[in-house]
């Protein structure tokens, strides 16, 4: 298995996805100015969204700084996103952009800390994600 990285704002919603998955994970600092974790594995990122009403910022500013590390981006190997559906076009749109920007793929999408299927379809969805690729980053 690869790792497994985050962001979760105040409302701690992707805090208790993960929490859930029940594996090892890092938290990414929520203050912009707290010093920026360098991974040493690959790793897949969960991320909410925070877009405005026309859908700039979707991408919070801690998980910009930590994608800006050239040394995390290279490890980077897919994103998982997550949002409220209430948001219509702009649900999960974080992972649409970082998908984009760095070039990996959007392994899943879900609403808020998730269902008891998201949780199993990710943690299953992981495996098999780690089990079909080689972990040396290309
Ligand atoms: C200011 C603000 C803007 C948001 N914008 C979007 C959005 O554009 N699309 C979306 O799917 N969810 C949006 N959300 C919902 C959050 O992504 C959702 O509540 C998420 O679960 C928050 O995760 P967290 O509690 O781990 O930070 C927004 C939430 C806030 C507070």
């Amino acid at each position: 298995m690869g790792g497994l990285v985050y962001f979760s704002s105040g409302s701690g919603n992707t805090a208790r996805f993960v929490e859930r998955l029940g594996l090892p994970a890092t938290r990414l600092p929520l203050k912009g100015n707290a010093d920026v974790p360098e991974l040493a594995e690959p790793f897949v990122l969960i991320c909410p969204t925070y877009a405005d009403g026309a859908g700039r910022s979707a991408v919070a500013k801690p998980v910009i700084r930590f994608l800006n590390v050239e040394a995390n981006r290279s490890l980077l190997c897919g994103v998982i996103a997550s949002g409220n559906r209430n948001f219509g076009q702009t649900f999960a749109m974080a992972g649409q952009v970082i998908a984009r920007k760095c070039n990996v793929p959007l392994l899943y999408r879900f609403e808020l800390a998730g269902t008891e299927t998201d949780i199993a379809r990710v943690h299953d969805g992981l495996q098999t994600f780690w089990g079909s690729r080689c972990l040396t980053p290309a």
